[in-house]
């Protein structure tokens, strides 16, 4: 390599490495984990390879910045802690620790999880080539199963995308992000405002995988959002392009109409935006387009994944139900017979842990100051150590508002309706103290 080169290159080393010192200032907390290299960033984390010191294990370091700033990031972060701090599954992204530094506008917080080497973007488009059939289908049968553990608990990720899709070496794959994850009670359709005004606006990387609920403004019913965006990266991973690749709120609505055709009236009643039903109104009236034009790739040249094949278009067309009460749920989804084709059986799930749902079920109603204070108790302070936090045995966090007494009575109210739905009644895994199976050591203040 030429001299020249050979030191801009340190130079840019330099550069890289000061910048994650700066990024990853872990306090006390720098005795446990020492930080490598940036790994990736999205709207609202860094994330860095790191090294936890004791165990010598590679770890992937996520930094949610002034996460106490604003009541959009307050919620974003404690959900995604709440989600994830008591979850065990091999298709969910596993946390490992937790932990908060005080920034100069407010509470930093650092989310510590197994490393993964890759993610679904990364994979899909990496190569010339389009990935192999045998790889859509053993990732999609992945996602269908960490979903399902997911929705069975009635909470839905909400922004579902390539990215957000972690994958190793080995093809596991593991579903990550849940800044967006919600309890859904779909019976109150609640009209969320503030997140709704700062979805329309801000978030437009998640629009090629927006359902047409929360684009033109419907109700949500949440776990059915999830299952649009199946569809989409689905579709994504055939043809190795967005499959409605919208840049805009309107214009996404236009790729929607001009590639799966109008919506049905009764789904065109039920906006309340008139602007967003003029839109659609005044766009005229196109035919549904056929899947085997929609998911064909030039690339594939004869072996096309969609093409005549009846199972795969019927499991296309009700993941791309514009009604989402109409939409393909999640249990119906691994029962589908493409499905049952393409992945092989799968035995009966364990389940999402019931605090998991008790966690989330309160975090939507939270003031910013409430959001601070329980996300303050939940996670630790980087001035208590991970071996600390280790000799104690209490998983309960100071932050729990529920007394012991009604958690019980909750606790048996899902597991009874677990048993009706023929899940195998596992449950807690998270929650046995001095052993093993936990993960989070304890969420006392600091
Ligand atoms: N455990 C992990 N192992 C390896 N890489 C990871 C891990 N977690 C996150 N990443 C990488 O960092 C990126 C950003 O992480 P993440 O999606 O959690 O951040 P975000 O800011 O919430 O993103 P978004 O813009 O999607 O809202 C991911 O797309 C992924 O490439
Ligand atoms: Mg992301």
């Amino acid at each position: 390599m030429p001299a020249k080169k050979e030191g801009f290159n340190r130079v840019l080393d330099g550069l890289k490495k000061r910048q994650l010192q700066h990024d990853f200032k872990l306090e006390r907390a720098a005795e446990t984990y020492e930080p490598i290299q940036n790994i990736g960033s999205g709207a609202f984390g860094i994330v860095c390879e790191a090294v936890e010191t004791s165990s010598n294990d590679k770890v992937a370091i996520k930094k949610v910045a002034h996460a106490s700033a604003t009541p959009t990031l307050a919620r974003r972060t404690l959900r995604e802690i709440r989600v994830l701090r008591y979850i065990d599954h091999p298709n969910i992204v596993t946390l490992r620790d937790i932990f908060r530094t005080q920034g100069p506008l407010g509470i930093d917080v650092f989310l510590v999880m197994d490393l993964m080497q890759n993610n679904l973007h990364h994979i899909i488009y990496g190569n010339e080539e389009p990935l192999d059939e045998y790889y859509i289908n053993k990732f999609l049968g992945q996602l269908l199963r960490g979903l399902e553990y997911l929705h069975v608990a009635s909470i839905a990720h909400r922004d579902l995308k390539p990215s957000n899709l972690l994958v190793n070496q080995d093809g596991t794959l593991r579903i990550a992000d849940f800044g967006m994850a919600k309890f859904t009670d779909n019976s109150s359709r609640k009209h969320d405002d503030e997140e709704h005004c700062y979805y329309m606006t801000q978030h437009v990387a998640t629009l090629p995988y927006r359902a047409p609920e929360l684009l033109f403004v419907l109700p949500e019913h949440s776990t059915a959002v999830d299952m649009w965006a199946v569809g989409c990266i689905f579709g994504e991973m055939v043809i190795r392009n967005e499959l409605l690749p919208g840049r805009s709120v309107p214009g996404q609505i236009k790729i929607l109409l001009t590639v799966l055709g109008h919506p049905p009236q009764h789904v065109i009643d039920e906006i309340r935006c008139e602007r967003t039903r003029k839109l659609i109104q005044d766009y005229g009236t196109k035919a549904d387009g056929e899947w085997d034009d929609i998911m064909h790739c030039k690339a594939r040249g004869a072996d096309q994944i969609v093409r005549g094949n009846c199972d795969t278009i019927d499991f296309v067309k009700q993941l791309f139900q514009y009604d989402a009460t109409k939409r393909i749920n999640i249990q119906d989804a691994l029962r589908h017979p493409y499905i049952q084709r393409v992945t092989p059986q799968m035995a009966a799930q364990k389940k999402c842990p019931f605090r998991v749902k008790r966690d989330m079920m309160h975090v939507e109603d939270l003031s910013h100051q409430d959001l601070i204070k329980l996300m303050t108790q939940d996670v630790r302070s980087a001035e208590n150590t991970y071996n600390e936090m280790h000799s104690g045995g209490s998983f309960w966090s100071a932050g729990d508002f529920q007394s012991e007494r009604s958690y019980e009575i909750q606790k048996a109210k899902y597991e009874t309706s677990s048993h009706t739905n023929g899940l195998d009644g596992q449950h807690e895994l998270g929650y046995v103290s001095g052993g093993h199976q936990w993960r989070i050591p304890s969420y006392c203040a600091a």
